[in-house]
C-alpha cells in the first residue's frame, strides 16, 4: 500500500496559493498512492477549506482529512463555533469534496484501517525547567507570548478536558473495527508522542511546545499492536521517530512559500510518501526539518 501525506498548507485566501495547490495535486497524481492523507490546518475560513479540498482532490485514491486547530477556529461573522465546525460542518465540506473527515469515521481498505482524530494538548509536553506556573498554559500567555487558539477556539472545554474527550473517541474508534484488520494507521493533528517535538532552548518557541500535543494520546497507540503507523501535522518542523512498532512522522507544509521556479522541489519535499508492505513501513526519502526555512513567510491570519 503507498500513501501520500501532507499537512499545514494554511492556504492564503486571496487566490495566491493556487499554483501550490495544483503543484502538490500534481505532485500526489505522480505518486499514485492508494491514499492521499491531509492531516489539517488548511485554513479558518471554511469557504477556503472547501475550495483548496476540491483543488487537491486527486482521483483514484481515497482523499482522507483530518481537521487542525486552525480549521476550527470560529469565524467573526457569526459562522458555527469551534465543536460545530469539528462534528459537523467540516465533515460536510469533506464530503462535497470527495473527502473522507477521517474523524468522523475510520476507513477500512481490506486488512488495513485508518483511524483518525485532531487530538489536542493538555502541556504534558511542557518544559518543566522553564517553571512556567501551570496557568500561564491555561491562559495560554505568558510574558507576551500567546499562543493563539485562546481567541479564536470557543468551545468550552479546558485543554485537559479536549484532549480526554478526543482521546476517549480515538479509543472507541479503534476498539470498534472489524475483526479482520490487522494492521492500523493513526492520522491526528496535534501530535501523540513528545520526542515528535523539537525544542530550541528559547523562548517563545518553548512556551508554545507545550501546545504540540499529548502524552496521554500516545499511550493509547503504543498499547494497541495493531498500530504500525503515526502522522500527523501542527508542529511545523518535520519529524520521524519509532516507538516500539509504530513509525510516527510529521508531514507539515508551513507558512514559507518559495519563488514560483522552485514550487516542484518545494512540493516533493512537502509530500511524503510512506510504503507499507506486510508490517514493514517504508518512508525512505522523508524530508525531515523545517522546510520553510530561508523562504518568505505568510501568515494566513488576516
Ligand atoms: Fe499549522
Ligand atoms: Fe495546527
Amino acid at each position: 500500500m503507498k500513501i501520500a501525506a501532507i499537512s499545514d498548507l494554511h492556504v492564503l485566501p486571496d487566490g495566491s496559493d493556487n499554483e501550490l495547490l495544483e503543484s502538490i495535486r500534481q505532485r500526489v497524481q505522480e505518486i499514485q498512492p492508494d491514499v492521499f492523507i491531509i492531516a489539517g490546518d488548511i485554513s479558518d475560513h471554511l469557504s477556503v477549506l472547501g475550495d483548496s479540498l476540491e483543488a487537491l482532490h486527486t482521483s483514484d485514491c481515497t482523499n482522507l482529512y483530518v481537521a487542525g486547530n486552525h480549521d476550527i477556529w470560529f469565524e467573526d461573522a457569526g459562522g458555527p463555533g469551534s465543536l460545530e465546525k469539528y462534528s459537523h460542518s467540516i465533515g460536510g465540506i469533506c464530503r462535497e469534496k470527495g473527502f473522507i473527515h477521517l474523524p468522523d469515521s475510520p476507513y477500512i481498505q481490506e486488512n488495513t484501517a485508518f483511524v483518525g482524530s485532531m487530538g489536542w494538548y493538555d502541556y504534558s509536553f511542557r518544559r518543566e525547567e522553564l517553571n512556567i506556573p501551570i496557568e500561564n498554559y491555561e491562559q495560554k500567555e505568558f510574558r507576551g507570548a500567546v499562543w493563539y487558539d485562546v481567541f479564536k477556539i470557543d468551545w468550552t472545554f479546558t485543554d485537559a478536558e479536549a484532549t480526554s474527550l478526543l482521546n476517549e473517541k480515538l479509543e472507541y474508534d479503534l476498539k470498534t473495527l472489524p475483526k479482520h484488520v490487522t494492521q492500523v494507521v493513526h492520522v491526528s493533528h496535534h501530535l501523540p508522542f513528545q520526542e515528535l517535538t523539537v525544542y530550541r532552548d528559547k523562548f517563545p518557541w518553548d512556551f508554545h511546545s507545550a501546545f504540540m500535543g499529548a502524552n496521554s494520546t500516545g499511550l493509547i497507540l503504543e498499547k494497541d499492536m495493531r498500530i504500525i503507523l503515526s502522522i500527523s501535522g501542527h508542529s511545523h518542523v518535520r519529524n520521524r521517530i519509532t516507538r516500539g512498532n509504530i513509525t510516527a512522522i510529521t508531514v507539515p507544509l508551513g507558512y514559507g512559500r518559495p519563488n514560483i521556479e522552485k514550487i516542484e522541489d518545494f512540493v516533493r519535499d512537502a509530500v511524503a510518501v510512506i510504503e507499507i508492505h506486510d508490517n514493514d513501513v517504508d518512508v525512505s526519502g522523508f524530508a525531515t526539518g523545517d522546510i520553510c526555512a530561508g523562504l518568505e513567510y505568510v501568515s494566513s491570519r488576516y
